[in-house]
C-alpha cells in the first residue's frame, strides 16, 4: 500500500470540503491515510494528485469515493452481551412509554438494524418501535435495505446469535438463495433508512435510544464533541445512548449531559440536571415570547410556526411537547434573565419577517420588548425591512449600532 503524507491528507480533505462541503478534515489522520491508500488501489491510481484532480473535476466521482473511504466492518449480534442486556432494558422502557423511537447512527450494511429487530420480534414488541437508520455510505444503506448477506458472514453471525439466545435460531430469519442469505425484510418494515452525514447533517427528531457504535472511533476530539452535542439534543428526556466496545469518549463526554447507565456495555443516559431545568425555563420563556409575538396580530401563520418550530428543535425540545406544556402560560413581560439579548432581538426580527408582511402590532410589540432588553426601540424599525445577516454577524453589527446610538 502507498504511504500517504499528512500534507496529502490535508490537500485531499480540504478539496473535498471546499468543493462538496463534506467534512473529512475531522477524521483521525492514521485511519484516513489507510483508507486513502486503499482507495488509490481500488481506483487504480498512482498518486494522490491523480485522486485530487478527479475529485475536483468529476462531480459524479465523489459518491464512489465517500463510499470507499467509509467502508465499515459490522456484524449481527456483535458484542452479544450488549444485546442480552438490551433484552432486559427494552421491556423496562416500554413500561414507561407505549412506543419507542430508535436511531442507528452509522448503521453500515444494516446488521445492527436486523439484530435489534430480531430482538424486538422475540420480545413481541416490534410493533411498538420505529427506527431511523442512517449512514453516509450510500452503498451500505442500499445493502441494508436489501438485507442480503454472504452465507459466510451469516455463519459468523450464527455464533453471535447463539451467545445471545441459546435456544433460538438465526436461520428462521433468512432464506438462502445462491450463496446469499436474504433476510426476512418484514423485520425492518418499521425502519426508515437515510443517507446522511453525522457531522454535517442534522436530524430533527427525538429518540429514546441512539446507537452510534464503532463510528466515532474515526473522529477527532472536536468532531466527537460536536456529534455528542447533537445526540444530546436528539435524545428524549432520560434517553439512552449506546457506543461501541472500542469507542472511547472519556475525555470528551460532558458529564453534566450524560451519565453512565451501564459501564460494562457502554450505555449512557441523558442527564437532566437542575442546571438544565433552569436553562429549560429560560429557553421556554424565550420561545414563549416568540409564540406570543407570532400571535399578536391574531394569526399564527404557517411560516411563523415553521420558524418557531426550527428554533424549538434547535433548543433540543419537541415542538409537540412545547405547545402542550404549560410554558405557553409563562409571563411574557419578564425578560430579566434572558442573557443572550442580541440573539433574542435577532429572533424577533426573523419572526416578524417570516410571513412576508410586517404589521404595526408586531412592530409595537417588538419596540416594547427591545426597550425591556435595554436596546433603543428604533432598532426594530431600522432592521425590520432589511435582509438580516447570519446570527453571529448580526450580533457584531448590533454592538456597533449600540455604540453609535450612545
Ligand atoms: C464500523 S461501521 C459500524 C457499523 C455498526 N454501527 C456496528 O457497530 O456494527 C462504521 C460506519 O460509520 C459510518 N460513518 C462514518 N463516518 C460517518 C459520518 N460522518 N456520518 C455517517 N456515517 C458515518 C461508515 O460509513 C460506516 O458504515
Amino acid at each position: 500500500m502507498k504511504e500517504i503524507s499528512d500534507e496529502e491528507v490535508k490537500s485531499l480533505t480540504t478539496a473535498i470540503k471546499n468543493r462538496y462541503d463534506l467534512d473529512f478534515t475531522c477524521y483521525e489522520a492514521k485511519s484516513l491515510k489507510r483508507r486513502i491508500s486503499r482507495a488509490l488501489s481500488v481506483f487504480n491510481m498512482q498518486s494522490t494528485h491523480e485522486l485530487w484532480v478527479k475529485i475536483l473535476r468529476e462531480q459524479n466521482f465523489i459518491n464512489q469515493l465517500v463510499n470507499e473511504l467509509s467502508v465499515g466492518l459490522t456484524a449481527m449480534f456483535r458484542d452479544p452481551k450488549l444485546w442480552v442486556r438490551l433484552k432486559a432494558i427494552i421491556p423496562q422502557l416500554l413500561e414507561q412509554k407505549d412506543t419507542l423511537k430508535i436511531w442507528h447512527a452509522g448503521c453500515s450494511t444494516g446488521e445492527e438494524v436486523f439484530t435489534l429487530n430480531i430482538l424486538l420480534e422475540e420480545l413481541g414488541v416490534r410493533h411498538k418501535v420505529t427506527s431511523l437508520a442512517s449512514d453516509m455510505n450510500s452503498d451500505a444503506i442500499y445493502t441494508a435495505q436489501q438485507g442480503t448477506y454472504h452465507t459466510l458472514s451469516l455463519s459468523e453471525y450464527h455464533k453471535n446469535y447463539k451467545a445471545f439466545n441459546q435456544t433460538g435460531s438465526l436461520q428462521k430469519y433468512y432464506e438462502v438463495q445462491s450463496q446469499k442469505g436474504v433476510m426476512d425484510l418484514s423485520l425492518i418494515d418499521n425502519v426508515r433508512f437515510q443517507n446522511s452525514n453525522l457531522i454535517t447533517d442534522s436530524v430533527d427528531e427525538k429518540f429514546d435510544i441512539i446507537f452510534c457504535r464503532n463510528v466515532m472511533i474515526y473522529f477527532d476530539q472536536a468532531a466527537k464533541k460536536r456529534v455528542l452535542e447533537k445526540f444530546y439534543n436528539n435524545l428524549n428526556t432520560h434517553g439512552l445512548f449506546i457506543i461501541g466496545f472500542f469507542d472511547s469518549l472519556a475525555t470528551v463526554i460532558d458529564k453534566t449531559k450524560f451519565q453512565f447507565y451501564d459501564l460494562n456495555h457502554k450505555i449512557f443516559k441523558k442527564n437532566n440536571t437542575n442546571l438544565d431545568k433552569d436553562m429549560d425555563q429560560i429557553i421556554k420563556k424565550k420561545l414563549n415570547l416568540l409564540v406570543h409575538l407570532a400571535k399578536v396580530d391574531g394569526h399564527f401563520h404557517k411560516s411563523e410556526r415553521a420558524f418557531i418550530n426550527s428554533i424549538i428543535m434547535e433548543e433540543g425540545l419537541d415542538p409537540n411537547d412545547f405547545y402542550l406544556s404549560s410554558s405557553n402560560n409563562l409571563p411574557v413581560d419578564d425578560v430579566e434573565d434572558i442573557s443572550d439579548k442580541a440573539d433574542m432581538v435577532y429572533l424577533v426580527l426573523k419572526l416578524i419577517q417570516a410571513d412576508g408582511v410586517i404589521k404595526p402590532e408586531e412592530i409595537k410589540f417588538c419596540e416594547n420588548l427591545t426597550k425591556k432588553l435595554d436596546y433603543d426601540p428604533n432598532l426594530i424599525k431600522f432592521f425590520a425591512y432589511k435582509n438580516l445577516p447570519s446570527r453571529s454577524e448580526f450580533n457584531s453589527q448590533l454592538q456597533g449600532w449600540a455604540a453609535k446610538s450612545q
